[in-house]
């Protein structure tokens, strides 16, 4: 027998990985848990506790504490009661913590790994060489963030008091990916961790009492949905950040909108793995594997739909299914396993039934003939092929270790494919023409693109998905973001909106010695008459009668939006070009300072002087982001590997805004400039009370040279056009300044696409004031971030 024959004939032997020192932990402990609240195991008040099994044996591993309201209650209280204390510390204070955490689970590596295995049923190479290291990574980097916190957040202060939801496929890392940025800016958290995958966060628990962790700060409540949910209603939670089911997801937003919690949301994902012609095929075929048979599929970025170029899919997919032929589903804690255990019977059973439904509906379903052991949950890696971009399983995540299979023939169907899905978390693109692939990576509208790559994370890399994956980012200075808010937010006041509308007198004598002027909407570029025919009165300070504004409707909302879903040209300008118009806009509103001033002075009632300042200031404000347009930067990230990651800052799109009452014009251009400097078409309600400054400014926006449908305007009532806006597939975020009520109806409005907010909770800025009326907040809102990975080399 030749060498080359030896080596085919060679089967694996088993390579048990002893889960001796992990059962002994648990058994320390009497298989049983209770929560950790204050820095102590707390009894659950239910007096309840629940199995968790092992999924690659279906036996019981431990139970856990069932977690009800009171429970919640207590952990919230010890998080409110301990975080001044823990932000008071300091950033290098808090360093040290994370510093020393980050060594503690480096010394506890082996036994999380190994717990984590079995008490989630991934394979033990993965949570010994991907999970465990990079949680420690994550605590890390995050000492990093709190020690240089002063010095780089100096304007921001800590959220509070953050309640934190996390699912079961990466149970520790998602824990690192929540708690290491919020405790490092100076919050304190209550984690629940999902019901299948509590273990480890246990374990961390005892981690954070040997580092010495104050009390309070690291809170872990146990339980299902129903202690989930409890944790989201708690009114004295500042910010939730949650991963897991865009159902779940979709509920969260409802339940917390108009109650002036932050919210950061990381859902599901059906994310495309795109191979073009001129592709290295052999790599893209272990690009696949770790992309969905990683995890066993069970992963949100999951490369679950595999878009082949036409000409390559027959070789692609013969490939593929050698390569599936090889791999081996077993035992998760024999460190020669491919794939593990699915984590319950549960989710077994969502993925087969699905699989199914894709036969049902056509898909040819392949599956390599492999052993599958007989106990516990197992499911081969699975090849549906011939399938319709609209099919259930081409749609539906289906969170297990099947691919779905199309072709498409050129770059642009690749890309219409890839964004034909209500997700958008995650993408590769496989191609050695790397002009080829840096074009398709920004034109797939998701969070994190991988160029000849797949799966790939660091600390330092912002992660999260656009549309129905959620948003808010974890990881790196974009992930700080989200756990900071700026110091003057909290000094904020109630909006004197709701202040008593004066009596309003008919038309005076001097009011009719102007030419009678109705005033229409702004839309695609045009004044254009409302769809309801009719008109409002505008009054001015002293109760007069003004003029008329268009009474616009939900047609007129619509209208406006397919101008700015068209307009497509603003976004694809070069910055130098948007940073023309912003300026022209300036000069030719400073021609007019006169005629606007008198605007001001007449509708708000302000002096001279100080309607005067705004006009000037708004001036300002239009040249500042004319500034800002090639200012504001992307960054270059140096991963963990040979290549880099772009952290790409990309226009949000359509963005719907509702303005304040109070200083009209410069409140309008204070949220319309940064919008649009940013490449955002933008839809935007005038100020219900005070639009004339709005409609003025058709004739500013007309000699400027701001294409058709980038800047559209609408007149009418607030609440109605809102609610429009906030419930449009095609606005992809909303900015809502006015009153308290109109914050929760702009969130809870925003589920269907899950469409971002930016609302103020009723409270009233100072737009003079360049902190609070200007700059990175506005910038940042106007983007969302994309990471490219871009590996270098042969
Ligand atoms: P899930 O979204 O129900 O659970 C995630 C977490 O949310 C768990 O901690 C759970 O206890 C909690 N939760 C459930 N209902 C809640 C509520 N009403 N309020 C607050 N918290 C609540 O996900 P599940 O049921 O475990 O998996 C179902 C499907 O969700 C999977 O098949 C997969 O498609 C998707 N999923 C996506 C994940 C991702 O990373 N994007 C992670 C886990 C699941």
């Amino acid at each position: 027998m030749s060498i080359a024959e030896k080596f085919d004939s060679m089967n694996y032997g088993p390579a048990p990985e002893s889960c001796e020192a992990a059962l002994q932990w648990i058994a320390a402990r009497k298989g049983k848990f209770d929560h950790f609240i204050n820095g102590d195991w707390a009894k659950p008040q239910s007096k309840k506790w629940f199995e968790s099994r092992n999924p690659a044996t279906g036996e019981p591993l431990a139970r856990i504490a069932a977690g009800n309201t009171k429970d919640v209650d207590a952990a919230v209280a010890a998080a409110r009661k301990a975080q001044k204390g823990w932000s008071a510390l300091g950033g290098p204070a808090r360093a040290r913590y994370l510093y020393a955490l980050a060594r503690a689970i480096q010394r506890n590596a082996r036994l999380l790994a190994v717990l984590e295995t079995l008490d989630n049923g991934k394979p033990v190479r993965e949570t010994r060489d991907i999970d465990i290291p990079l949680v420690a990574r994550h605590f890390y980097h995050h000492a990093g963030w709190a020690q240089l916190q002063e010095q780089e957040f100096a304007e921001f202060e800590p959220m509070g008091v953050i309640g934190q939801i996390i699912p079961w496929n990466f149970p520790l890392l998602m824990l690192a990916w929540k708690i290491a940025p919020a405790i490092a800016a100076g919050n304190t958290v209550i984690l629940k961790p999902a019901e299948y995958t509590s273990l480890t966060a246990l374990c961390f628990t005892e981690i954070c009492k040997d580092v010495g962790l104050p009390d309070g700060v690291v809170n872990i409540v146990t339980g299902d949905g129903k202690t989930g949910e409890a944790l989201i209603k708690h009114p004295d939670i500042d910010k939730i950040a949650f991963t897991g089911s865009t159902d779940v997801g979709r509920r969260i937003r409802s339940v917390t909108a108009g109650t002036g919690k932050h919210l950061t949301l990381e859902l599901g994902g059906k994310s495309p793995f795109i191979v073009f012609e001129d592709a290295d095929l052999d790599s893209a075929v272990e690009g696949v594997v770790d992309a969905i048979w990683f995890n066993q599929g069970q992963v949100c970025c999951a490369g679950s739909r595999l878009l082949l170029q036409e000409g390559i899919a027959e070789r692609m997919i013969a490939k593929l299914q050698k390569r599936m032929e090889t791999l081996r589903v077993g035992d998760p804690l024999d460190k020669s396993i491919d794939m593990g255990a699915i984590v319950d019977p549960v989710q077994l059973e969502t993925i087969t039934s699905l699989v199914g439904k894709g036969a049902d509906e056509g898909g040819i379903v392949w599956q390599p003939e492999c052993e599958l052991p007989t106990a516990g949950c197992f499911y081969p890696p699975t090849l549906i092929s011939n399938v319709a971009p609209a099919a259930t399983v081409a749609q539906e995540e289906i969170f297990g270790p099947v691919i779905v299979s199309m072709t498409f023939r050129t770059p642009d169907e690749a890309v219409a494919i890839a964004n034909n899905t209500r997700y958008g978390l995650a993408a590769s693109v496989w191609s050695e023409n790397i002009n080829l692939a840096l074009d398709i990576a920004p034109k797939i509208d998701c969070g994190v693109v991988w160029i000849n790559s797949t799966n790939q994370f660091d600390a330092a890399c912002g992660f999260g998905g656009n549309r129905e994956s959620g948003y808010g980012r974890e990881g790196g200075h974009e992930g700080m973001m989200e756990v900071l808010k700026p110091k003057f937010l909290s000094k904020l006041r109630l909006s004197k909106d709701a202040e008593k509308t004066p009596e309003r007198k008919s038309a005076s004598a001097s009011s009719l010695a102007h030419v009678d002027r109705t005033a229409k909407l702004f839309i695609s570029g045009k004044q254009t008459r409302p769809d309801s025919g009719y008109s409002l009165p505008v009054f001015s300070a002293k109760g007069e009668k003004i003029g008329d504004v268009g009474d616009g409707n939900r047609k007129d909302v619509r209208n406006a939006v397919e101008a700015a879903r068209k307009a497509t040209g603003w976004t694809k300008a070069s910055s130098h070009n948007r940073a023309q118009v912003l300026y022209y806009l300036a000069e030719n509103l400073d021609v007019r300072k006169a005629e606007f001033a008198e605007r001001l002075r007449q509708t708000t009632g302000v002096s001279a002087k100080k309607a005067v300042d705004e006009v000037e200031a708004t001036i300002q404000r239009l040249f500042s982001y004319g500034a800002w347009t090639d200012k504001y930067e992307s960054a270059v990230h140096s991963p963990p590997m040979r290549g880099v990651t772009l952290a790409m800052k990309e226009p949000i799109g359509t963005i719907g805004m509702v303005c304040p009452d109070e200083n009209p014009l410069l409140s309008m251009i204070s949220l319309a400039a940064p919008a649009l400097a940013m490449g955002n078409r933008i839809v935007l309600i005038a100020s219900e009370r005070h639009p004339l400054s709005a409609t003025d400014f058709y004739q500013v926006l007309e000699t400027s040279d701001v294409p058709a449908g980038a800047f559209n305007i609408i007149t009418g009532p607030r609440d109605s056009l809102t609610k429009t806006l906030a419930e449009h597939d095609d606005v992809k975020s909303v900015w809502y300044f006015g009153p308290q009520t109109g914050s929760k109806l702009v969130e809870a409005a925003s589920i269907g696409n899950m469409k971002r907010t930016w609302v103020n909770n009723g409270r009233a800025r100072n737009w003079f004031d360049v902190t609070q009326g200007e700059g990175r907040e506005f910038l940042r809102q106007a983007t969302q971030i994309k990471n490219i990975w871009i590996p270098y080399g042969d």
